[in-house]
């Protein structure tokens, strides 16, 4: 239940939509194990309930998360990290969760913190955003998918520059370079209002084919293009097997709204 988080508040701001605000203010959001764990647990609660169409993850006005946590990093051994499979959690979020999870960055968000951003389906952002993978500096390198996701996210190239220097890019640049989906000028409110009203969209649709839709583009990150198409259609296929299909084809030659069943 929500009493039992220390590092995260969960609430419904809209019917269908399902919020996790990450609070440390005081560490700028950095990314503990315990964190993440409390995080992961809202998640998969989410996930598995049927009220819940979508999920937009934040942080505050300063911070979407600063990095994992570097104090808890320091005294960390190989054998420690490589026997524990630390940061192994992180996968949850993109190998588990089906229902789509909107970042909404505002501040910093470095690290860990913009690998997290990096694993959401959407990321919605300030202007004014930091992001960045510093973990050069720490004479690391990106743990959780950075050098993956980045890369794929806007090149080799700009991919390489960025993680070898080490040097943050604003929250125009991540939405010039396609990092990010939207761009909002005003302040963290402002940007939680758009993502919020994007996932009351995306939950007003069928549940069914709304999952669906995330698999399909996710499949476009892991296959071949004809693997790919293929896997899309396998799955559009599957759709006409559920009531969904039918209730939404038939709204619209009938010109109404379609009710769905989610079945
Ligand atoms: C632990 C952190 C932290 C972090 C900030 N804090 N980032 N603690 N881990 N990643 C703490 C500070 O120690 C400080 O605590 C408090 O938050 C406020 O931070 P300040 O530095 O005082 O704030 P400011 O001067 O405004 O500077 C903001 C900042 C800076 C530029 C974002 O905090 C910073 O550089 N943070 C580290 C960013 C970083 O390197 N991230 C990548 C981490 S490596 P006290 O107690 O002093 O008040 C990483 C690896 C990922 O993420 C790979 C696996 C997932």
């Amino acid at each position: 239940s929500s009493a039992a988080y220390e590092h995260i508040l969960i609430s419904t701001p809209k019917p269908g939509v399902g919020l996790i605000t990450l609070n440390r203010p005081k560490a700028l959001n950095a990314l503990s194990s315990p964190l993440f764990k409390e995080l992961n647990d809202a998640l998969t609660k989410y996930d598995e309930d049927e009220a819940i169409g979508a999920i937009v993850i934040t942080g505050n006005g300063k911070a979407f998360a600063a990095g994992a946590d570097i104090k808890e990093m320091a005294p960390l051994t190989f054998s420690a990290a490589y026997s524990n499979n630390f940061i192994a959690p992180w996968s949850h979020l993109a190998n588990s969760v089906r229902k789509p999870v909107i970042a909404a960055v505002a501040g910093y968000a470095l690290g860990g913190g913009c690998e997290l951003a990096l694993m959401c389906d959407v990321i919605y952002c300030t202007a004014s955003a930091t992001f960045g993978q510093p973990e050069i500096k720490l004479g690391v390198v990106p743990g959780a998918g950075g050098s993956q996701r980045l890369t794929r996210a806007v090149g080799k190239s700009k991919a390489m520059e960025l993680i070898l220097t080490g040097k943050n890019f604003s929250g125009r640049e991540a939405g010039e370079w396609g990092v990010a989906a939207k761009v909002v000028e005003g302040d963290h409110q402002a940007l939680l209002g758009e993502a919020i009203a994007t996932a009351e969209t995306i939950a007003g649709y069928s549940r069914v084919a709304v999952v669906a839709a995330k698999e399909v583009v996710n499949k476009s990150q892991e296959l071949s293009l004809r693997e790919g198409v293929e896997y899309e259609r396998r799955l559009f296929h599957g759709l006409f097997g559920s009531e969904d299909q039918k209730i939404g084809m038939k709204a619209f030659a009938e010109k109404r709204k379609p009710e769905w069943t989610n079945k």
